[in-house]
């Protein structure tokens, strides 16, 4: 086991926090049995206390710590996508600290497909309370540096594991009542649980934020943002030069005009790429100052459904700043 990870662990039995690399994005690590610990990453996130954290736990085998009442179906889903982005909603054991569910009956567990985020679990030993590692409705960070940038000093350390592969949060599936129900979908999709479930999830239902990403307004930049069809984006950005604003433009194509106050940055036109850039390129634009950023609009189809989702709450949120 290298050093940084004995320290991570170290620190994380001490009470203190700790960064760390995920598949999706960077969590914001706390000890997951200990109420003080937790508290330190709500205070860090200025998040309200009552949206619940995910687990992260080095195995499957550690399931019934956390968990109750285990449904077959979490194991087959474990199974299938373990380690990897998925989240599973299970009723919680009594011993885990309401300050990780807020307080519900429920608990959120994951297995992480990022080798370093697995060794520190596994020298852990325990399960590792994570949101993402960004402030609250903020873009979650999907490299060390933008930790660094965003949290800095409330952490004791971030472990650095390079650019997230998936680049946005898990999937996130409720198996507490009688049908599966996707909460926050992600590049695990509903097809893919349904495969291994038999039958397809149900999805959304509830109105209240049991799921903080679920807000309307979420994962969002400072910087007034928009979402626009493809023939529309040229035309928003001759009406910002005409305006003599600088513009941030997002988009598969490549930039069709040649003008200094056009930041433009070529996204891949695959769901999978796109979702592995897009929170990065936000991050990017975001700290330019421009009066605006637009993003073309993807399409509609299933496999761009989390990517679709995340980018509304971002759009919702935007300006702010
Ligand atoms: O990919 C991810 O899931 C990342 C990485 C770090 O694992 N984590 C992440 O955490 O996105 P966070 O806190 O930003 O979002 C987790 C979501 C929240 O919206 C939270 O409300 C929901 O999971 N959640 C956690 N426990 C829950 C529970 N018992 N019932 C319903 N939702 C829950
Ligand atoms: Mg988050």
């Amino acid at each position: 086991m290298s050093a940084q990870i004995e320290k991570a662990a170290a620190l994380l039995r001490q009470g203190e926090l700790v960064a760390f690399p995920t598949e999706t994005v960077y969590g914001l690590g706390a000890d997951a049995s200990n109420p003080v610990a937790v508290a330190k990453v709500f205070a860090a996130k200025g998040r309200p206390a009552d949206h619940p954290l995910i687990v992260h736990i080095p195995g499957v085998e550690h399931l019934e710590r956390w968990a109750r009442e285990i449904p077959e179906t979490a194991y087959a889903l474990a199974k299938a996508f373990w380690p990897g982005p998925l989240t599973l909603i299970l009723k919680r054991q009594p011993s885990v600290p309401d300050a990780v569910t807020g307080g519900q009956d429920t608990v959120g567990v994951r297995v992480p497909g990022h080798p370093l985020a697995l060794e520190l679990l596994k020298a852990f030993d325990g399960g590792i309370a994570a949101p993402s590692a960004n402030r609250f409705g903020h873009v979650s960070p999907t490299t060390a540096q933008h930790v660094h940038d965003e949290l800095g000093a409330a952490v004791a350390m971030v472990l650095d594991g390079g650019p997230c592969r998936v680049g946005i949060e898990s999937t996130i599936v409720d198996l507490t009542g009688s049908q599966s129900r996707i909460l926050r979908p992600g590049m695990i999709g509903a097809a893919d649980l349904g495969r291994v479930l038999g039958r397809a999830p149900g999805t959304g239902g509830e109105s209240a934020p049991r799921v903080s990403g679920s807000l309307e307004s979420h994962y969002a930049p400072g910087t007034d943002l928009a979402l626009l069809q493809p023939d529309v984006v040229i035309f928003a950005v001759r009406e910002a030069l005409a305006a003599d604003q600088r513009i941030g433009v997002i988009a598969p194509m490549a930039c069709p005009l040649s003008d200094e106050r056009i930041v433009w940055r070529q996204i891949a036109g695959d769901a999978a790429g796109f979702a592995h850039d897009i929170y990065a390129l936000l991050r990017e634009l975001d700290g330019l100052g421009l009066a605006r950023i637009v993003v073309q609009k993807p399409p509609q189809s299933e496999n761009w459904r989390a990517v679709n989702d995340r980018l509304q709450r971002a759009v919702a949120g935007s300006g702010a700043a």
